[in-house]
């Protein structure tokens, strides 16, 4: 029987929970596979990627720093990679010859929202944040017709750049929107050091959503601000499980089963 080679590529990458959520797509489907945990640092990126795949490796995630770099590797990019000039998933093809590079960040982040009954269509969503995580959710984000996307960053000539980025999609400044929020996506790394606060003054009630991209095992401080202005509050554990179950899609042709995921992880890290 085929045991398929996979992993996840990062540095640091020791606490990365895809090794459990793929062992458990594993166990669900039947297709046995080893997935492991590389700690690659950037400058033997393509160097590793291109051995992985030479060596028989059937798919890798990317995760940070290298989401960008990783598509030096790469021979063929999906339509939303070249969006994005970033990538999270990888695939090899033609024995190892040809690596085709995928991202379904924003695809994972769709999906938990249709989970979680959070509309997107005709809604003000607010996203903190214009680096990277903010940037893979967006064209995910506006091809569901929000009312207003709007983005808000410390260093305002970043927002300037990731407008710059999209050109076709309408995006606006926090300072030039002062409408209701029916959403708040935190797309920081704001506040994984200690506590959160965020200035927005405007447009926030108790029926507004907040939702991480990050997560852990306990409530993240994004969400621990938002306790006082809602209880409608999520963390990225969802977007987490479907970006990976659609990269097993992409390896694999088979959607595997997600429900519970979040219960087993949580149970791996007591
Ligand atoms: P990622 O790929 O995870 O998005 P990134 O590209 O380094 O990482 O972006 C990090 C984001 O978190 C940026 O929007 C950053 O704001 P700046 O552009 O001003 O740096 C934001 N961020 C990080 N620490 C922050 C803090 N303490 N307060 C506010 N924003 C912060």
């Amino acid at each position: 029987m085929t045991i398929f080679k996979l992993g996840v590529v990062g540095q640091p990458i020791k606490h990365s929970l895809s090794p459990i959520i793929h062992q458990e797509f594993s166990i669900r489907t039947g297709i046995q596979l080893q997935y492991d945990a590389y700690e690659v640092p950037p400058e033997a990126l393509d160097g590793f990627i291109t051995n992985f795949f030479k060596d028989g490796g059937h798919g890798l995630n990317i995760t940070l720093p290298h989401k960008k770099a990783c598509i030096a590797s790469a021979h063929v990019l999906s339509k939303d990679v070249e969006l994005l000039s970033a990538a999270n998933t990888l695939t090899g093809k033609e024995g190892g010859k040809k690596i085709v590079a995928d991202s379904t960040d924003g695809a994972g982040f769709i999906r938990d929202c249709e989970d979680k009954n959070i509309q997107i269509l005709n809604k003000n969503i607010i996203i903190l944040g214009a680096g990277g995580a903010s940037q893979s959710i967006i064209p995910s984000i506006a091809k569901l017709g929000p009312a207003k996307l709007v983005v808000d960053n410390r260093t305002k000539n970043k927002t300037n750049s990731l407008f710059n980025q999209f050109p076709e999609i309408p995006l606006l400044d926090l300072d030039n929107f002062n409408g209701p929020i029916d959403m708040v996506i935190n797309a920081t790394s704001a506040g994984l050091a200690g506590s959160f606060d965020w200035d927005i003054i405007h447009g926030l009630d108790k029926e507004t959503i907040f939702y991480d991209l990050s997560y852990g095992p306990s409530e993240t401080p994004f969400l621990q601000w938002a306790s006082s202005y809602s209880t409608h509050k999520f963390d990225g554990i969802g977007m987490l499980i479907f970006q990976a179950a659609y990269s097993f899609e992409l390896w694999f042709d088979i959607a595997p089963p997600t429900k519970h995921i979040k219960e087993i992880l949580f149970k791996n890290n007591d």
